[in-house]
């Protein structure tokens, strides 16, 4: 992996692990011990690895499991969903996968999850030290074993039909990952990458938020990030973080 990885910024600390209790804890630790800028830690299973909104992440063999260190200007932090779910799309790209994005970075194809991204954010004393952008991929397994999952989750293996081998897979995610945050800078672009990728937008969802749930039309991304949604009394809400579900297709994208 290492010598096959000709990226400028991510892995040029490269930690691979059979198996850890979450790479995320693995490579905050690394951070606050002076590790750099795009510091990878990655596993073939985790034990306890976690999701967004406080759930759990399942992470069996079959899986990769990478944690990546970045450190962005704070201004650009809001850029690291983007960055992280185009770069998934694109490594999926190199293996003819067509995936598409649901808001705000979960990786799908037909309808079905296939990667999961966690963003966790570090600061001292007010200050913005790093953030650790974890990234769960379901590579080769067999989801249909999994009852609970199978209605919602694929895998690379499934959709392909064969395996493919988790080395290849975490050096192609690093590589775009690392021409997407080289150019960071420049937010506009990547935004309107994010949103043409998005099969979110143009949707009647409902999106669960903390104990509510909200019903509109997804109509646009704010700067931020956030979902805009036009609710059926004509007003516009901003949705900051939830679980989207897609109740009516449409095409006005
Ligand atoms: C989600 O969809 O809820 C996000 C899942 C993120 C899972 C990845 S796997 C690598 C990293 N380590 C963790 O414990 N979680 C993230």
């Amino acid at each position: 992996m290492r010598a096959g990885l000709k990226t400028g910024i991510v892995g040029r600390e490269l930690t691979c692990l059979d198996s850890t209790t979450s790479t995320q804890d693995v490579a905050r630790e690394l951070a606050d011990k002076g590790s750099p800028d795009g510091t990878v830690v990655m596993a073939l299973s985790q034990q306890a690895g976690r999701g967004r909104l406080g759930r759990s992440w399942f992470s069996p063999e079959g899986t990769l499991a990478a944690s990546i260190v970045l450190k962005p200007p704070l201004r650009l932090l809001r850029l690291l969903p983007a960055i992280s779910s185009l770069a998934v799309l694109r490594a999926l790209k190199t293996f003819r996968i067509q995936a598409a994005i649901k808001w705000p970075n979960d990786v799908m194809i037909r309808g079905k999850k296939v990667c999961g991204i966690l963003i966790e954010n570090a600061f001292t004393a007010g200050k913005y030290d790093f953030s650790v952008v974890g990234i769960g991929i379901n590579v080769n397994f067999d989801t249909g074993r999994y009852p609970e999952i199978a209605e919602i989750a694929t895998s690379l293996s499934t959709e392909l039909k064969r395996e493919v081998l988790v080395s290849r897979v975490a050096l192609h995610l690093f590589t775009e990952l690392d021409k997407l945050y080289t150019r960071i800078h420049n937010s506009e672009s990547i935004f309107r990458e994010w949103a043409r990728q998005m099969e979110t937008l143009g949707h009647t969802i409902a999106v669960k938020s903390g104990e509510e749930t909200i019903y509109g039309m997804a109509e646009r991304l704010t700067p931020e990030g956030n979902l805009l949604l036009r609710l059926a009394d004509g007003s516009t809400r901003e949705v900051v973080a939830g679980d989207v579900t897609v109740l009516k297709e449409s095409t006005n994208k």
